[in-house]
């Protein structure tokens, strides 16, 4: 199965409308990227995973020169149309074969685009291609979930995870999951359902689970500092029980 969680990755964010208003009006993270970016005044950044183009309409008045790439080309399309801004340029590709020819001040992977990269030659190909994009005053920060036990936890029935609007109509998320020990993935099976109860869509997010310290040793491994690791958008110092790991990081 390991071989297509790439295919199902593609799959959800292909034809990716569901995608898109589900996440519209997620803000978790609205004033950490902001702080950010005052603190290292980036005049470049670089988005890994653009999604429905949330952070682009946030940040790209920050700075001189917003980039962005995702690998669903219907994603990067809509992007956009909706934010047609002059200094904002979007590519249709995957940070594992990423051919972008620029250095970067600042590049961000937000909202666990990190637990998309399942085997050892994705992740070697996303930390080779964030160093062809860096040099060593780059910043780069990576925001991915700190994992807890309940997410190794299989859980068979469907839950309800979250509700939105779309088309003026209530479409409900449930979800049930499976952990694979393997290769620390956990397989969520994402159900969407109308206000009347039919399925409208089907479709499965694999979830890499990076450990703390796992993560903390691929960084140095690489051949990156860490710089500052904090536990949640609020800059807490990580504990315990931090929902978020959230590395600052540079070349060494
Ligand atoms: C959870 S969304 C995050 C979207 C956005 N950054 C945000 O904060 O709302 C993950 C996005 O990363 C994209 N993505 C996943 N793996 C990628 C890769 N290898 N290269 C480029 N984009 C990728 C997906 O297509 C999806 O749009």
């Amino acid at each position: 199965m390991e071989d297509n969680y790439n295919k199902y990755i593609k799959e959800l964010y292909d034809n990716p409308k569901l995608y898109i208003n589900e996440f519209i009006n997620y803000e978790d993270d609205i004033y950490f990227w902001p702080k950010i970016i005052k603190m290292y005044k980036p005049k470049n950044v670089l988005e890994i995973g653009i999604g429905n183009g949330r952070l682009i309409n946030l940040l790209h008045g920050y700075v001189e020169k917003y980039d962005g790439i995702d690998l669903s080309h219907e994603l990067v399309d809509y992007c956009r149309k909706k934010y047609d801004y002059d200094n904002v340029s979007l590519y249709n590709q995957d940070l594992k074969k990423c051919r972008l020819n620029n250095i970067y001040d600042l590049i961000i992977l937000p909202f666990n685009v990190m637990n998309n990269f399942y085997s050892e030659n994705d992740i070697y190909n996303a930390f080779n291609n964030l160093k062809k994009m860096s040099d060593k005053k780059t910043i780069i920060v990576i925001d991915t979930i700190n994992p807890k036990i309940e997410d190794l936890n299989d859980r068979e029935e469907f839950v309800k995870t979250n509700e939105f609007n779309m088309d003026d109509q209530k479409v409900l998320v449930l979800e049930n999951k499976k952990y694979n020990n393997i290769n620390s993935t956990c397989i969520y099976k994402k159900r969407y359902i109308s206000s009347e109860g039919t399925i409208i869509k089907e479709s499965i997010l694999p979830n890499k689970i990076f450990f703390h310290s796992e993560l903390q040793l691929l960084i140095k491994h690489y051949g990156f500092e860490i710089i500052d690791i904090y536990g949640d958008y609020n800059f807490e110092k990580i504990s315990n029980q931090s929902r978020k790991q959230i590395f600052v990081i540079r070349r060494k």
